[in-house]
């Protein structure tokens, strides 16, 4: 090629503009993408621990938005979502992926600013952590509707030494008569400390002395003989902040019952203070369908005994049917504790079809979801529900809580480990 033919195609490389348009920028790429996917968390006060709202805060950190994006770290959503899909799922296409990789492979170019500036006013004065980028319930609330019920625990002082803390709260309900909530929701008194929340529901009277133990004080074992009425009302982890029940469908709860609190809060080097609050809608209209909750626990786990020898990697499975009657899962939510590290669970139907359930490879103690199901997934009288889970309790693990590594078994204690299956369901 003559010399002045190669000058004329790099000129023309450089300055073709399709070619030009092949190099994302932040106002007509990056910045939409970040404002739907990252921006309802990762604002000022958000859930996130730093914004990424202005361009400034994303070229700050842009290898490692490049980096946790590619993984699939972020958004948080460790379900696998090529074998089920879910109402609240979050995720990135493979698409904005590789347009995240490229924009900081090609220097992080701002662009035209007012270019794209459309879709970012999502992003900004995002308000809390819900809002229509973040779905965090079957169905939205309507808006501007006042609880019925608003439950409040005892203000509680948490220990600023630096340490997890795990705790327990007796919040009396005050029922006379049954009531019908087709939606909850969860507040977190203390957004920064507070790291999940499993709501249960006790109608024997007997957790009334529970408020605000810790989960080392030995009269908790005693608690745990008691079956509560509902072991699972919702669990509540950062930017899953309600539920919201499909039309008609409620759950019920009983005259009498209290509302049982397990709180985790991270470690926080100074002394700070949480009152969580538990706010229930009641159903307007009659109730058609009985939300109920299916827990699968190690007392389903087919390869007993339930325990997890100290430096071994054992894999449980469970097998729950064949189901005496056609049900329709609203959603499921798999617990396990910190060595927890991958689950499944499909069905079986009676003709021999597969349903998948959920899987997820890489368990993640922080991000345990509920996960809804786009529509409710029915499972045909007679089906079997089937699930697999696997841990790694050696020393080599550097989730291990125990050191050295120690036999577990089953306890709620976050040193012990736990199989659960949790499943809302109507009929
Ligand atoms: C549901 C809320 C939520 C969403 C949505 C979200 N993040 Fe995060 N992000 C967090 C929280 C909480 C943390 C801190 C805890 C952690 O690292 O898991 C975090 C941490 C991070 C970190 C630091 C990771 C580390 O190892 O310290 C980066 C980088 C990040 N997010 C980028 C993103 C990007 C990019 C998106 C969008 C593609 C996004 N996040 C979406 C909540 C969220």
């Amino acid at each position: 090629m003559k010399k002045g033919l190669l000058e004329f195609v790099l000129l023309w490389l450089l300055t073709a503009p399709e070619m030009v348009a092949q190099i994302p920028t932040y106002t007509t790429d990056i910045q939409p993408i970040l404002a739907q996917h990252c921006a309802p968390c990762h604002h000022p006060g958000g859930l996130g621990p730093f914004s990424l709202l202005t361009y400034e805060d994303v070229v700050k950190r842009g290898k490692f938005v490049a980096k946790v994006t590619q993984i699939r770290y972020m958004p948080p959503f460790p379900a696998d979502r090529e074998f089920q899909h879910y109402a609240n799922e979050r995720g990135l296409s493979e698409t904005e992926i590789s347009t995240i990789q490229a924009w900081v492979r090609g220097g992080m170019v701002r662009g035209v600013q007012g270019m794209g500036q459309r879709a970012g006013g999502r992003g900004q004065g995002v308000e809390g952590s819900s809002t229509d980028n973040e779905p965090s319930a079957l169905t939205p609330l309507p808006p501007a509707r006042t609880p019925d019920l608003v439950l409040r625990m005892k203000p509680y002082g948490i220990r600023g030494d630096a340490r997890e803390d795990f705790r327990y709260f007796h919040v009396p309900m005050g029922l006379t008569q049954d009531i019908w909530v087709e939606a909850i929701e969860f507040v977190p008194g203390n957004r920064k400390l507070l790291h999940h929340s499993r709501l249960m529901i006790d109608s024997t009277g007997t957790m009334a002395g529970i408020d605000g133990i810790t989960e080392e004080d030995p009269r908790l074992r005693d608690f745990q003989k008691t079956p509560l009425a509902d072991e699972f009302l919702y669990g509540w982890v950062p930017g899953n902040d309600r539920v919201t029940f499909p039309d008609g469908a409620a759950k019920r709860i009983r005259a009498g019952s209290d509302l049982i609190l397990n709180i985790h809060y991270s470690p926080s080097a100074k002394a700070d203070q949480d009152q969580s609050e538990v706010r229930l809608y009641f159903a307007r209209k009659p109730v058609e369908r009985v939300v109920k909750t299916l827990t699968l626990t190690e007392n389903n786990v087919t390869n007993q005994p339930f325990q997890l020898p100290a430096n071994a990697k054992p894999t449980f499975y469970m097998n729950y049917g064949p189901l005496p009657d056609t049900v329709r899962l609203l959603s499921v939510l798999p617990h396990m504790h910190r060595l927890g590290k991958s689950v499944r669970a499909f069905a079986i139907t009676p003709d021999g079809n597969v349903i998948n359930l959920i899987k997820i490879d890489a368990w993640d103690y922080n991000w345990q979801l509920s996960y809804f199901f786009k529509e409710p997934l029915v499972l045909p009288k007679g089906a079997t529900i089937i699930a697999e889970a696997s841990y790694d309790n050696t020393d080599q693990n550097p989730l291990n809580p125990n050191r050295p590594a120690r036999t577990v078994g089953y306890g709620w204690n976050s040193t012990d480990e736990m199989m659960n299956l949790v499943f809302y369901y109507i009929k």
